[in-house]
């Protein structure tokens, strides 16, 4: 059964105080009977307030990134084992922001989705072609291989922990949204891809839209048969627009 999901990464926003206050008011906001799995990807320091906060509300917590081993001297970094201590049981891995900036390779996008299955967390997996790789037609051959360099080794069990994210990066924090057409051409692209290997499970993974998803434009996008949701950034930031994108569902 495919999970109908909007998810807000905050990125680098929200202290402490701003994080609890956002989530009173979000708790507050959500409809009773909202259809979409809300879940909310605070910065690591929020994470564990974050996760109390909403223990006994329908939303989830998630992280915006983790380290692939187990322990070790890596400054600065977050194991699968801390957030688990914390509450925090699903994490977004692959962002092209960590790609870009942290160069986060599909090999070792690999590495951490193998570490957090074996904790039994569900991965946010974010992949999406960059505006040059469109412009020479080369969109789909880059989504299939982020697609099977950084997943394609897991069994057909580990799906069920397994969320896809397409963000086109030409779409991120830019205001140029994927035509609705243009998202469903490229989740079908992608349904397709994993029915060619995973013929068994395809059909249940769901495939979050991302990239300039607004109140204005989240239910036509959302409306299309293979998206199952968004991952939102900068209207994640504001409790109206968040809700109004879950309600879009
Ligand atoms: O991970 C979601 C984010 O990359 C999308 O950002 O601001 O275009 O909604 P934004």
């Amino acid at each position: 059964m495919r999970r109908k999901i909007v998810a807000g990464n905050w990125k680098m926003h929200k202290n402490a105080e701003e994080t609890e206050d956002f989530l009173n008011e979000l708790i507050a906001a959500l409809p009773d009977d909202i259809e979409a799995e809300v879940i909310v990807a605070p910065p690591f320091v929020n994470l564990a307030s974050a996760a109390d906060h909403v223990e006994f509300t329908p939303i989830t917590v998630a992280a915006q990134n983790m380290h692939q081993a187990e322990s070790g001297a890596f400054t600065g970094e977050i194991s699968a084992a801390m957030l688990k201590s914390i509450g925090v049981n699903t994490v977004i891995l692959g962002h092209s922001e960590r790609r870009a900036y942290f160069n986060e390779t599909d090999a070792a996008l690999a590495n951490k989705v193998d570490t957090a299955l074996k904790h039994d967390m569900t991965v946010i997996f974010c992949f999406g072609e960059e505006l040059k790789d469109r412009q020479n037609g080369q969109h789909f051959n880059v989504v299939e291989n982020q697609l099977r360099d950084g997943l394609f080794h897991i069994d057909d069990k580990d799906w069920a922990q397994i969320v896809l994210a397409y963000e086109p990066v030409w779409a991120i924090g830019t205001g140029e949204t994927a035509t609705p057409d243009q998202a469903q051409e490229m989740h079908e692209f992608i349904r397709n891809t994993l029915r060619s290997r995973y013929p068994q499970v395809a059909e249940d993974v769901s495939i979050l839209y991302g990239g300039s998803v607004k109140p204005d434009n989240a239910r036509e996008i959302f409306s299309k048969p293979d998206v199952d949701g968004g991952l939102i950034g900068g209207a994640a930031l504001k409790v109206a627009d968040f809700v109004a994108i879950a309600e879009a569902i």
